[in-house]
């Protein structure tokens, strides 16, 4: 097989055979295929596309490049949430417990990443003492025991995925959903999950703007699932405005935390509620949604979600008496409350540009070596639709530094308040599950 007919045939529309796929991957995988000739087959796939057998292939062959984790030992079905990336996303912190109180294994590895804030390692190690350097026996004890752990990420998980995201990053050929379908689903499938539930989110603060190309990819994704057999569906979520209050990692546990007592904001509640309520379905421990949900608001209301919450932190050497008393998570030095300069209502809350004010505070990384400041974020006391007088408070500052006038321009540019009342934005949009 030559890696010039591949290309050629893609370049020409024609179905790529599972053996053309396999050899492409491996291949570039190893490094007998130079990154030349797999530009050539990205932009070609960018233009032509593929067919849904062929993104089957490119996510098997994908999963099979590196190591795959073996979750057999823990009991039950286990079933991954992912979201596609959002500003002040706390869904995570809450829907671990929240479904480990239904039986639900929740084996959850995770990394740190870029962002506006810290990835759910980040803000899981606000909890003085919390750690994720576990041996895979005793996660996988752990899982059985509590249903839910959280382990770093290690050993080597598709490799071909990472060296191809690389290469596309370059030859701007990030943008093709199939490309894009592959190589989440890759990572989900060689983590071991029996069923995946998927967050997509749509709007300014998403990886897709729009709700036409966040169904395309939800679609692509859901499909690939099931024909590789994993349970699969999606919700699409709104990323207009940033999830819940609480944007920074510290802050986003107290949110969490909130929200397993039933008091958290509305909009993240409601999400938790509907993605919990499909893992419970997919894990077969309720027979419908509607039963899964009134279990999953049943758990909430007796306390056992907050104590699952309580369990999972302390046996992760996590300091358990911050969630009775959150005043014992990291604290900022500086609250400054951001004014409103006019009445009227909100009207705009731009997502990614209030999560650059949070990554200006120090919540997230902007690159790989920068230091996060677990303290700092932000609160949103507003959100979309809400009345506003002069010299409320829209948003609250976390900072360690006094002067924080560049963080308050970035905000106040991108709140909007109008004179008329704006509805609040929808939050679930569809729920895919063909
Ligand atoms: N996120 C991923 O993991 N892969 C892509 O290709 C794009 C976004
Ligand atoms: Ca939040």
């Amino acid at each position: 097989m030559r890696m010039v007919d591949i290309i050629e045939n893609k370049r020409d529309g024609r179905e790529l055979s599972t053996e053309e796929i396999q050899f492409f991957i491996n291949g570039y995988t190893d490094g007998s295929i130079p990154d030349y000739q797999a530009s050539a087959l990205m932009m070609a796939i960018f233009f032509q596309g593929m067919t849904e057998k062929e993104r089957a292939d490119l996510t098997l062959a994908m999963v099979q490049s590196g190591d795959q984790i073996d979750l057999s030992k823990i009991e039950g079905i286990k079933v991954d949430k992912h979201s596609t990336g959002g500003v002040g996303d706390t869904t995570t912190l809450v829907l671990g417990p929240l479904v480990a109180a239904l039986d639900v294994p929740v084996a959850k590895m995770s990394g740190r990443g870029l962002g506006h804030t810290g990835g759910t390692i980040d803000k899981l190690e606000s909890v003085k003492g919390f750690h994720v350097e576990i041996e895979n026996q005793e996660f996988i004890d752990l899982v059985n025991k509590n249903k839910v752990a959280v382990i770093g990420q290690s050993g080597n998980l598709t490799p071909a995925d990472k060296k191809l995201y690389a290469l596309r990053d370059v030859t701007a050929t990030v943008d093709s959903i199939p490309l894009i379908a592959a190589s989440i689903m890759s990572k989900k499938i060689a983590a071991g999950a029996d069923a995946i539930v998927l967050d997509v989110k749509t709007g300014a603060g998403a990886f897709m703007k729009t709700l036409d190309d966040s169904r395309e990819l939800a679609k692509a994704m859901v499909r690939i699932g099931n024909n590789v057999g994993r349970n699969t569906m999606a919700v699409i979520s709104d990323m207009s405005q940033p999830l819940g209050y609480a944007i920074g990692n510290a802050l986003e546990v107290k949110e969490a935390i909130d929200t397993l007592k039933g008091e958290g904001p509305e909009d993240l509640t409601e999400l938790c509620l509907t993605l919990g309520s499909h893992m419970v379905y997919l894990a077969k421990k309720a027979n419908t949604l509607k039963e899964a949900r009134e279990k999953l608001q049943g758990v909430i209301n007796d306390g056992t979600a907050l104590k699952a919450f309580k369990t999972f932190l302390s046996s992760q050497g996590g300091d358990a008496s911050i969630v009775d008393d959150p005043s014992r998570l990291p604290q900022a030095k500086y609250i400054v409350e951001l004014e409103a300069k006019e009445d009227g209502y909100v009207s705009e809350l731009v997502a990614d540009e209030i999560g650059t004010a949070a990554m200006l505070l120090g919540a997230g990384r902007a690159t790989k070596e920068s230091v996060i400041d677990l303290a700092v974020g932000l609160v949103l006391r507003k959100k979309i639709g809400d009345q506003v007088k002069k010299g409320e408070s829209l948003v609250t500052i976390y900072s360690n530094f006094e002067d924080v006038e560049e963080v308050k321009t970035k905000l106040y540019e991108n709140i909007t308040i109008s004179n008329e009342k704006v509805a609040a934005p929808v939050l679930i949009h569809e729920e895919i599950t063909e």
